[in-house]
């Protein structure tokens, strides 16, 4: 069940920020130093911060978690609903093409999530042509780099109605 968007603390409505989870699969926590011919030279620290900064200036939660193990990935995922999460940013990296586990997991919460990958996984080997999880992803983002993160972030403002103005503060546009 989705966290209602306000609650009330005496008689007065008060609106919940509004909580955005970053995932990272594995081999992610190397960013920076990893085939930085496909993956670039930002690290994933660099990545994070970016992110968060941007959520902060936004009056948006971001929390960041990188795991190198499928069933910690999916603990995380079944979490999100209980915390609250409103939207998913994921870069499953290799389990993008092996994990049937984690995207049940993500269809089971039903948070809506965009899919992110570093590189052009279309331009690359032919095993990683295939995602379990781009037709259950609002939308994916493929060799963008580090800026792929920046854009899907952008992108969840936006459906979550958080509206930005040109000095990066920020309300949120109507609660249902
Ligand atoms: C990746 C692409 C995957 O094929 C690969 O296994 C990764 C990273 C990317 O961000 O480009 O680990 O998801």
């Amino acid at each position: 069940m989705p966290k209602p968007t306000s609650t009330r603390r005496g008689s007065k409505s008060v609106a919940l920020p509004k909580a955005i989870l970053v995932l990272h699969g594995p081999n992610l926590n190397l960013l920076g130093s990893r085939e930085p011919q496909h993956y670039g030279h930002a690290s994933l620290e660099d990545i994070n911060q970016m992110l968060k900064s941007r959520g902060e200036a936004c009056g948006v939660s971001v929390e960041c978690f990188q795991s190198n193990h499928e069933g910690v990935l999916i603990d995380r995922v079944q979490q999100a609903r209980h915390d609250g999460v409103d939207f998913i940013l994921i870069n499953p990296a290799g389990y993008t093409h092996t994990s049937i586990a984690l995207r049940d997991a993500l269809a089971a919460t039903g948070i809506p999530f965009v899919e992110v990958h570093l590189s052009n996984v279309h331009a690359r080997e032919p095993f990683r042509h295939h995602s379990y999880f781009s037709d259950l992803a609002l939308g994916v983002i493929a060799g963008l780099g580090a800026q792929g993160y920046e854009l899907a972030l952008e992108f969840a403002l936006r459906h979550l109605h958080v509206k930005v103005t040109s000095h990066g503060s920020q309300k949120t546009e109507k609660t249902h």
